[in-house]
């Protein structure tokens, strides 16, 4: 997609509308190494190649990231009080619109997608694709065949029945862990379906996004961007075409 040279950088968070327009005009701006001085320049962000002030920049304004989200961080765009997961990536990702894909709570780690591209996000989150998402609880009490049959059944939850459920139990005793798939992602849906069987959830950990799991190498906190691979994968997931 062509942009304006204004408009890219501004896009970029490099600075205002106005303040570019000038370095635009006092040769501030380079485009594939020519000095550009028309504001309304028409480059292509991503494949032209961007420079300002002298130095290179990095001018994709579509990107996608996979982040290990800790404990103790909201998913929210932004927050006036408490820090958010937008926080722990650098400027650039909130000035080019790239957002979490769906929420994790604030007590919940493991994987969060970001990507600016709107109609991936929204594809992702429809219950109609059928994406699954494998969280892996820590739960109060011992769970057993009782438990599996209650998820794979469904649940009324009040507010919405949430579709049948693969729950696997890895180990039951004073406190439980196990692994559960869903393919919705209603507010507090895991924790509300483990509480509906009678087991809290002490802790909850995001294991895999549809075709992408965490990897293990992205500690806490961490984040990167996605392959190419990855991508393809996503697209393919949300019912779009890979390029
Ligand atoms: N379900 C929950 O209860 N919490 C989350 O963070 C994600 C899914």
């Amino acid at each position: 997609m062509m942009m304006r040279l204004d408009r890219w950088l501004t896009t970029l968070g490099c600075g205002s509308r106005s303040e570019v327009k000038q370095w635009i005009r006092d040769g501030q701006a380079a485009v594939n190494g020519r000095i550009i001085r028309d504001p309304a320049g028409s480059f292509e962000p991503g494949k032209d190649l961007l420079a300002l002030h002298g130095r290179e920049l990095d001018g994709r304004i579509m990107r996608h990231v996979v982040m290990h989200k800790p404990a103790g961080v909201l998913t929210a765009a932004r927050d006036p009080k408490q820090k958010t997961v937008m926080d722990l990536l650098p400027d650039v990702y909130r000035s080019i619109g790239c957002m979490p894909v769906g929420r994790l709570d604030k007590d919940t780690t493991g994987i969060l997608l970001f990507t600016c591209d709107g109609e991936m996000n929204h594809r992702l989150l429809s219950p109609s694709r059928h994406v699954k998402k494998r969280y892996r609880a820590l739960a109060e009490g011992p769970m057993g065949a009782a438990d599996v049959d209650a998820f794979a059944r469904g649940m009324d939850l009040g507010d919405f029945v949430a579709q049948g459920a693969e729950l696997e139990i890895l180990r039951s005793g004073e406190t439980s862990l196990a692994e559960v798939t869903i393919m919705e992602g209603k507010f507090h849906q895991v924790k509300r379906m483990f509480a509906a069987v009678g087991h809290e959830v002490i802790q909850l950990h995001r294991c895999t996004f549809g075709p992408l799991k965490l990897d293990e190498n992205l500690p806490e906190g961490s984040w990167r961007e996605l392959t190419e691979e990855e991508l393809r994968a996503l697209r393919l997931a949300a019912g779009m075409e890979t390029r």
